[in-house]
């Protein structure tokens, strides 16, 4: 793996900055073709860097962002300078780019990259009508000092980019492949109204199809490590594929036991890794348990 860090260029809901910095030991050192599904910010494929890619993800603001960088980083560049000082000198420069709408897709990518480095938290949220409607933050960093571009620049060439459902791209990772899926945290729920927001995003059955899909690439010899939420529901969703998985604590410290136990709230599920990055796993059943219940879901 090259040594240069390249920091993501999109702060992303659910990002895992965290992960990569206490957990990179889980991940593969070798493997041929790097999957990412659910790319967003994209944290492990910059951690991991690999030359050959394929990133995916259902939002299409997020492949645009990637596919003009990696089509003209400069002037992404050029467009971030600008409305850095548009942005200082013009307190409703914000609302303005908000509202305003291009079909140009390297206009629409800058815009994107800006709206997100100011506005509130990083959240991305459209309303019915696709358009993005999250208030402005606190941050005003347009520019920033870890930009770099042109690596990422660089990096995107070995990658193929698509606009796409996670399901086309699980179903294409090959024996030997790394898939790193990392979907949005749906947990199995009654029908409470207060995740209605999440289930129309990402839901339950997106969930089963995902693990399913998951389930049929390990059996083809792909080398799986996919995040989730820490939730009995997604547990017993793995266990009944046979998955290995483990918990993991977001923060390192360890403090009081009710904090501590909150820490737990993520979990990892993994196949088919080499020992190293498989230390400390728990396994939940015999490989031939795990193929056939997999057999008995098809
Ligand atoms: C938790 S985020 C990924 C964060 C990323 N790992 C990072 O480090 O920034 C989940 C991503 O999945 C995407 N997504 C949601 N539903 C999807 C689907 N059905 N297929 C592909 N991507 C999807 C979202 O747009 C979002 O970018």
């Amino acid at each position: 793996m090259p040594t240069n860090k390249i920091t993501p260029f999109l702060k992303w809901p659910g990002g895992k900055r965290w992960f990569v910095h206490n957990y990179a030991s889980l991940l593969p050192t070798t493997f041929n073709r790097y999957i990412e599904p659910f790319l967003g910010g994209g944290s492990v494929f910059f951690h991991l860097r690999p030359k050959d890619a394929l990133l995916g993800d259902a939002n299409p603001d997020v492949i645009t962002a990637y596919m003009a960088v990696k089509r003209d980083w400069k002037r992404i560049e050029r467009s971030l300078v600008y409305r850095q000082r548009a942005h200082l000198l013009d307190d409703d420069y914000y609302y303005k780019q908000r509202g305003k709408v291009t079909e140009d897709p390297m206009d629409r990518a800058a815009r994107m990259i800006y709206l997100n480095r100011t506005c509130f938290n990083g959240i991305y949220r459209v309303n019915l009508q696709g358009q993005f409607n999250v208030p402005r933050g606190t941050k005003n960093e347009v520019v920033m000092d870890s930009d770099d571009f042109e690596a990422i620049a660089e990096l995107l060439q070995g990658a193929e980019l698509r606009l796409a459902d996670f399901e086309a791209l699980v179903d294409e990772a090959q024996p030997g492949d790394l898939v790193f899926a990392d979907p949005p945290y749906t947990v199995r729920h009654n029908l409470n109204g207060f995740v209605k927001y999440n289930e129309v995003l990402f839901s339950w059955a997106d969930q089963e199809r995902l693990a399913i899909a998951l389930g049929r690439a390990r059996d083809r010899g792909v080398k799986i490590v996919s995040t989730n939420a820490n939730h009995a529901s997604v547990r017993a969703l793995y266990e009944g594929l046979g998955f290995e998985m483990r918990p993991l604590a977001r923060f390192s410290s360890i403090s009081a036991s009710s904090s501590s136990r909150r820490q737990f709230e993520e979990l990892v599920v993994q196949a088919n890794l080499d020992s190293g990055a498989a230390d400390g796993l728990v396994t939940t059943r015999t490989t031939s348990e795990s193929r056939a219940t997999s057999r008995a879901r098809k």
